[in-house]
């Protein structure tokens, strides 16, 4: 098939791609809204949707100068359906509605996290793409989970989170230290000079029967602790042992549950053998680290792709719908770009 347009905003990235069948990128570009963002310590979806509606037709006109193709010469246009914020779904949409309606192109709705998940067939990534089935540990700032990716519309979520999402925590305990948003990076620098051992934070969950997550009571203890040194008053080693102590919390909840998802992964699929990570918390060394080890152990193969590739970006969202396109899975422009979309809902698996 021809080469195929990718959009993603679905959060406070405005990105556009273009790949062709074989993975290749021909052109990609992410613009990141988070300077807009940080004065307000998170996303606001409101200035999330108008810097879409500002930002986004030249970023696609970039992308396609870059790749030295004419609408007409594509072969479809995906966007981000959801999840995610409503507005610049509806931005991202209705553009690629209306260039697939101007030239005759078939439209991909894509599901954000299953672009997540297929990013790992990329050609480039696993020696000829990985095959199905794998587990994905999908750990982003909005979601947490495992999920078995057994094909092309065809996953299942394994377990979740029951509170926050592992980078919702990064970024909440980062602000208790008084560093920036997003919090992760800034967190993982300050770790780095820290000792993992000073404090003993909870693990919540560790060792408890499936795959799910919680990381709300791991938060409340680093608040606490933070509190009992006075606000404001904490030292450079201090907060670096409380931000140390509380990645290596993270690292060992996430690598126990991630034991636990292969352990299922292998019952449902005993071919299985590929971990792939995705999400802007996958960029954390520690926790590569420790999942890497937790993999080797029981026979899986770690794969976690390039930062770029596992935070939100359009390369993504061209990859998956080429992957639907090819089977036939065009999408009617009536669709309904959705805020809630989970992995596992009823229409996102092919019709067997
Ligand atoms: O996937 P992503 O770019 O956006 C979505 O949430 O969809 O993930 C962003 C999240 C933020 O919560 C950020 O603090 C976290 O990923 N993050 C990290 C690191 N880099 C980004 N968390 C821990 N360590 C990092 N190095
Ligand atoms: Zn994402």
């Amino acid at each position: 098939m021809r080469p195929v347009l990718g959009i993603e905003s679905s959060c406070d990235e405005t990105a556009a791609a273009v790949l062709d069948e074989a993975g290749r990128v021909l052109a990609e570009s992410v613009l990141s809204q988070e300077s807009d963002h940080a004065p307000y310590g998170g996303v606001v979806p409101e200035i999330a949707a108008r810097a879409h509606l500002a930002f986004l037709p030249e970023q696609v006109r970039r992308v396609m100068a870059a790749a030295g193709l004419g609408f007409a010469e594509l072969g479809g246009v995906a966007a981000s359906g959801g999840p995610g914020l409503i507005g610049g779904l509806i931005v991202g949409s209705q553009f690629a509605k209306g260039i697939a309606i101007a030239h005759g192109l078939p439209y991909a709705a894509v599901n954000h996290l299953e672009a997540h998940a297929l990013t790992a067939r990329l050609p480039g990534l696993v020696s000829g793409g990985a095959e199905f089935p794998y587990l994905l540990l999908l750990v982003s700032g909005g979601h947490c989970q495992c999920v078995a990716v057994e094909g092309v519309g065809r996953h299942v979520r394994l377990g979740g989170t029951l509170d926050d999402a592992a980078g919702e925590a990064f970024d909440k305990v980062a602000k208790l230290l008084g560093l920036g948003w997003p919090g992760g990076p800034a967190l993982e620098r300050l770790a780095a000079g820290g000792d993992p051992r000073r404090f003993a934070f909870p693990r919540p969950l560790l060792g408890r029967a499936g795959c799910d997550f919680s990381f709300s009571g791991l938060k409340t203890a680093v608040a606490h602790e933070v509190a009992r040194h006075g606000a404001g008053a904490l030292s450079t080693q201090v907060a670096s042992d409380i931000a140390a102590g509380f990645q290596s919390a993270v690292a060992d909840v996430l690598s126990d549950r991630a034991k636990h998802a292969m352990a299922m992964m292998r019952a449902r699929a005993p071919a299985a053998r590929l971990l792939v990570v995705a999400g802007g918390v996958a960029a954390n060394g520690a926790i590569r680290a420790a999942l890497g080890d937790v993999a080797e152990a029981l026979g899986f193969e770690l794969v976690a792709p390039p930062v770029r590739l596992c935070t939100d970006n359009a390369v993504m969202v061209a990859w998956t719908g080429i992957e639907r396109l090819r089977l036939g899975m065009v999408d009617a422009l009536e669709f309904a770009p959705r805020p809630r979309w989970p992995l596992d809902a009823p229409d996102m698996r092919v019709a067997s």
